[in-house]
């Protein structure tokens, strides 16, 4: 079956850089998205494209949006949806007050379902296609992660968490039934359709050395399996772990130790990390999740994308629900530029969309099949509205360049700006009335 969707489109063919550059992106003021069976055709100017366009192809015009493609969001969990927006504490006093105990609620498989519905569904709602996301230590949080987003064809990648030590004794897993619950996992649901699994130990502080080896020998055994974990967020964090693996160099050097630092693994933060872990963690072809409201609300630091970037390690964009407040990776951009100018560094539009999708595709290695609009790739892909709210469309329509509107629509942007989300070229949420 062919369709066509006619609006603006804007997406990266690389990573524009501190600079914006022009090359690095392509712009289509009237353009045409043309999908073949769940992938992408073609895109392109519509003038050109709709000259060659069979009689039979399904034509949807939404004039005045923004077509770019389907968001990624390289961290989140789940279950902590409902602890989002808890008031007070930063990273360590955080997790005892408000992550465990609702974490601990997931021993109810009915709770996990009903989560995971709801989870899904808001990552739909604000234009998120695919995401990387912690469960919780049960197996069955797992499962409902994937049911759910089976259930509406997302690409997405999750696994059970891993931790048996450091935390309430509820929570506790050990080596071996980490070992084995994932396994079974993994056997369960990597590679079914566009699910993935993820070997997911919380952070070194709550695993054992055991565990954590029994993790690597996990990864080495399914290495197309993807590795999530927390990397150097909190000054408190970094503290202890220097205490708890005293032969290590660096906190990265925990998980290189363990056989954790390979292609596929996304380290979330990386806020206090020096120079040699930024190369080895590019030389291994590890990535990091840049979650700038997590860091902000939990007041753990800033993230330094430009020095990310020069070591070349891959960067994506996470939201870290419940630590980061809110699931929209528009503004979760917004932020990011805040984080960023704090720290005399610019991110310009194109490189905040960038982040949102193909770099963070580029980081999941999933570059090859999402993340812009390739021939070929995935047809997930986003209405925006620019006229979503009074003020965006006041000021978008003052704009002089698609740099300018882009920039103030993600700045200002929430979910009432997404104006439809497609999975695969099927639309998953309903206009809006
Ligand atoms: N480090 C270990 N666990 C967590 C978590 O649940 N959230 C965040 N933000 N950091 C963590
Ligand atoms: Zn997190």
């Amino acid at each position: 079956m062919r369709q066509a969707f006619r609006a603006s489109i804007l997406h990266c063919l690389s990573d524009p850089g501190e600079r914006s550059l022009g090359s690095a992106y392509e712009y289509f003021e009237d353009g045409l998205l043309i999908i073949e069976n769940g992938s992408v055709a073609e895109a392109g100017q519509a003038a050109t494209l709709l000259h060659g366009l069979a009689e039979d192809v399904l034509l949807t015009e939404f004039p005045g949006k923004l077509i770019v493609p389907g968001f990624v969001d390289c961290h989140v969990h789940f279950p902590q949806l409902d602890i989002i927006a808890s008031y007070g504490e930063q990273l360590l006093d955080w997790l005892q007050r408000y992550a465990y105990p609702v974490e601990a609620r997931f021993s109810d498989p009915d709770y996990a379902r009903e989560v995971a519905t709801v989870f899904v569904d808001e990552l739909l709602n604000n234009g998120t296609t695919t995401a990387l996301v912690f469960g919780t230590v049960h197996p069955h949080s797992a499962d409902a992660i994937f049911e759910a987003a089976q259930a509406r064809d997302m690409r997405l990648i999750a696994g059970k968490v891993l931790m048996d030590c450091n935390c309430p004794d509820e929570l506790k897993d050990d080596a071996d039934s980490a070992y084995t619950d994932s396994k079974a996992l993994i056997e369960r649901w990597h590679g079914q359709g566009r699910l993935g699994y993820a070997i997911t130990p919380r952070f070194a502080l709550t695993s054992t050395e055991e565990q954590l080896a029994a993790a690597g020998k996990l990864a080495r055994e399914y290495p197309d399996v993807w590795i999530h974990t927390h990397l150097a967020e909190n000054a408190n964090e970094v503290e202890q772990i220097a205490r708890q693996f005293p032969s290590s160099r660096s906190y990265l050097d925990v998980y290189d130790q363990s056989g954790l630092l390979r292609e596929r693994a996304v380290f979330a933060h990386c806020l206090h990390l020096d120079d040699h872990d930024r190369a080895c963690m590019a030389d291994k072809g590890g990535a990091a999740a840049f979650c700038p409201t997590s860091n902000l609300f939990l007041g753990s630091g800033l993230f330094d994308l430009p020095a990310m970037r020069a070591a070349n390690v891959r960067c994506g964009l996470g939201t870290d629900v419940g630590g980061g407040t809110s699931l929209s990776l528009l503004k979760t951009a917004s932020e990011a530029y805040k984080v960023l100018h704090l720290q005399n560094h610019a991110l310009p539009a194109t490189r905040a969309l960038y982040l949102a999708t193909l770099g963070a595709a580029e980081a999941l290695y999933l570059d090859d099949k999402i993340g812009n609009f390739l021939p070929g790739r995935e047809a997930d892909f986003v209405v925006l509205d620019p006229d979503g709210s009074r003020l965006t469309a006041r000021r978008t329509a003052a704009a002089e360049t698609i740099e300018e509107a882009f920039f103030a629509l993600l700045t200002l942007a929430d979910d009432r700006h997404v104006e439809a989300t497609f999975v695969r070229g099927k639309e998953q949420r309903p206009h809006k009335e």
